[in-house]
């Protein structure tokens, strides 16, 4: 959902700048922009495509001299891609340029207010609106200008404002949309995450909505949009640059999914206590009454997210005995939904930027909810804002599609549902077998890796097909429905994950001969349905890819394609099944030809509704 970053220092602005946006591409691609104030003024270059195209124009240009400048990778929401639409904008009478990241929302009211007072647009954009706004508020002091327009407009925004007239002021502000304010000696980095701040300082503060900070090479004042003073938090930046560097790897997504082991070994780092047979999470301690005595918990987010959610449903079920609920925190947060006495609401985000979870967080705690996050950004907004929670601790993330986050948010989940479970009906031997089995799941995620080849070799003979399903029962239903988005967001083939049986309810009749189905079709529970649906789909001519458990021959006798992964309980086996998965799109991704860690369309953290 776009990347901002703004300088103010002693140094020049051009390569901190440009560095900051190639570490920030990853949350939107489709054009950029650079804006640096120098002694002859404002100097401006934008271009559609990535960054990289915006370098060659600042090398065409000769390049921009100065100490102070923005610059955006955009994710359009309002105006097509085009270098016009591209970030920064400006107004048309104070010298005022912004970049933003949101959607505001009532910018066609505003917009015809400016145009009736002789404003003239330049752009499709919501965002010039803003900018026009600001100008038209101007009256010699940015910050101010800046307070009154945001306070007159609705929806979305993280924004850093310069202008020519105070050409040693920056001014951020935000909500909804993250936003950091990077404190270095005598200089500041704004930018939507650390990555892009962390290589310049350690030292930050993240901006909390309605915030707005005034920034000059002196220090910095931050506000409401009242003018109320604000105490800013300054938090540690933990970030190692070098967790978000590609190595030797081609794409960002094959190196998270070979992470996958040693992330998943950080995730249960000291959390889990195998003498005493009890999980260990420090964060959740001072609510573990609560939880223990919960009568419902909910559990929120979108996409990859939402099936790891999925998943802790069946979990805190199974394991605590809890009633559970698992709702898109799109259709949550507008549901009117029913909170009573005893609800615990549980919300899952990589990021923890994502607004649509947000906003189902904020329906939940107004209505009473104790608010748990498990997210693995540190610090972002999720993580403030709910009363509790647990970080994945599975490193920054950088690919598109989501892959350790995936399995790190399972685990935790797991984690989760052991740290109630044994405070409710889970017996001390029957928590440490399970976190015996939990310490093992590394190292079978590993194994599977081991048949990356086979894997590619087995995805390429469909490769060409253009519709896939993806069929799962139990704890491996919503790692069908994770399989089938893997696929459609990289490789753009289309997919559907969903319960094995209900394939027979209809899906069915898109079989037709040699349409690859997967079936995760390891020995659990529902061992024997699954056999039966994969006969019915190979009646039908089906293809059927099976991910099977090792050593197991009859899965051989009825499937065109077996994918072998160790022995493994149902209720860890998602940690395990989902791997053939992801590789299966990463190499269909490939194969296709297609930009894996940034396919079209697509941001890592969808901050707008
Ligand atoms: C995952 O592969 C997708 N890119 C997307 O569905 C993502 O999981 C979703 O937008 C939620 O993001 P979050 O985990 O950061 O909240
Ligand atoms: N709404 C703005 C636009 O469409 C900002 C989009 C973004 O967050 O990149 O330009």
């Amino acid at each position: 959902m776009c990347g901002i970053v703004a300088y103010i220092g002693a140094g020049q602005a051009q390569p901190i700048l440009l560095e900051g946006l190639k570490r920030l591409e990853y949350r939107g691609y489709d054009s950029a922009g650079v804006a640096i104030l120098d002694s002859a003024g404002l100097r401006v270059a934008r271009s559609v495509g990535r960054v990289a195209k915006l370098e060659e124009k600042l090398e065409d240009l000769g390049g921009f001299r100065g100490t102070v400048g923005l610059a955006h990778t955009r994710w359009a929401t309002h105006g097509s891609v085009t270098e016009t639409n591209a970030h920064p904008h400006r107004d048309d009478r104070a010298g005022i340029s912004i970049v933003h990241n949101g959607i505001i929302e009532n910018y066609a009211a505003v917009k015809k207010y400016l145009q009736e007072r002789g404003h003239r647009f330049q752009t499709e954009t919501d965002t010039e609106v803003l900018a026009m706004l600001i100008g038209e508020l101007y009256e010699g002091d940015l910050e101010s200008a800046v307070q009154a327009a945001l306070r007159e407009v609705t929806g979305a925004y993280a924004i850093v404002v310069m202008c020519e007239r105070e050409p040693d002021v920056l001014v951020a502000a935000r909500k909804g949309s993250p936003l950091m304010l990077g404190i270095g000696n005598g200089e500041y980095v704004v930018a939507s995450d650390p990555s892009a701040i962390v290589a310049h300082t350690t030292q930050a503060i993240a901006l909390d909505d309605y915030n707005v900070a005034r920034i000059s090479r002196d220090g910095f004042r931050t506000s409401t949009i009242d003018n109320v003073e604000v105490t800013p938090k300054v938090m540690q930046l933990e970030l190692d640059l070098e967790q978000i560097e590609l190595g030797d790897y081609p794409h960002y997504m094959i190196k998270e999914i070979f992470e996958q082991p040693a992330a998943l070994r950080n995730t249960m780092r000291g959390r889990m206590d195998t003498n005493e047979g009890k999980v260990v999470l420090g964060g959740l301690d001072s609510f573990a009454k609560e939880l223990v005595r919960a009568r419902k918990i909910i559990l929120t987010a979108q996409g990859t997210a939402l099936h790891a959610a999925m998943i802790g449903e069946y979990l805190l079920e199974d394991l605590a005995k809890i009633p559970c609920e698992c709702e898109y925190a799109s259709e949550f947060r507008y549901r009117n939904p029913i909170i009573d006495e005893g609800t615990v609401v549980i919300a899952v985000s990589q990021s923890g930027e994502t607004a649509d979870t947000l906003a189902a967080l904020h329906e939940a705690k107004d209505r009473g909810a104790l608010a748990l996050g498990v997210v693995n950004s540190v610090g972002s907004t999720i993580a403030r804002e709910t009363d509790a929670g647990v970080y994945l601790r599975v490193g920054p993330e950088i690919g598109v599609a989501s892959t350790k986050a995936f399995t790190g948010q399972v685990a935790v989940l797991t984690l989760v549902s052991m740290f109630m479970a044994r405070r409710r009906f889970m017996s001390p031997e029957a928590s440490a077998r399970l976190i015996g089995e939990m310490e093992q799941i590394p190292g079978k995620i590993e194994k599977v890796l081991e048949l990356d080849d086979e894997i590619n070799r087995v995805t390429e003979k469909y490769v060409e097909r253009n519709n896939w399903l993806f069929l799962g029962r139990g704890y491996n239903y919503p790692t069908a429905m994770e399989g089938a988005l893997k696929l459609k967001e990289i490789s753009y083939i289309h997919a559907e994950g969903m319960p094995a049986a209900e394939m027979k309810h209809g899906p069915i009749a898109l079989i037709d001969e040699g349409m690859p189905v997967v079936f995760i079709a390891n020995q659990g529970n529902q061992y024997e349905k699954v056999i039966n649906n994969i006969e019915e789909v190979r009646s039908r001519g089906g293809h059927v890819i099976a991910v099977a458990t090792e050593g197991d021959e009859r899965i051989r006798a009825v499937a065109q394609d077996v994918i072998e992964v160790p022995e493994v309980s149902d209720c860890l086996s998602p940690l395990v099944t989902v791997v053939p998965l992801q590789l299966m799109a990463y190499h269909a991704a490939v194969l296709r030809g297609h930009d894996v860690d940034k396919p079209r369309n697509l941001a890592k953290s969808v901050t707008v509704e």
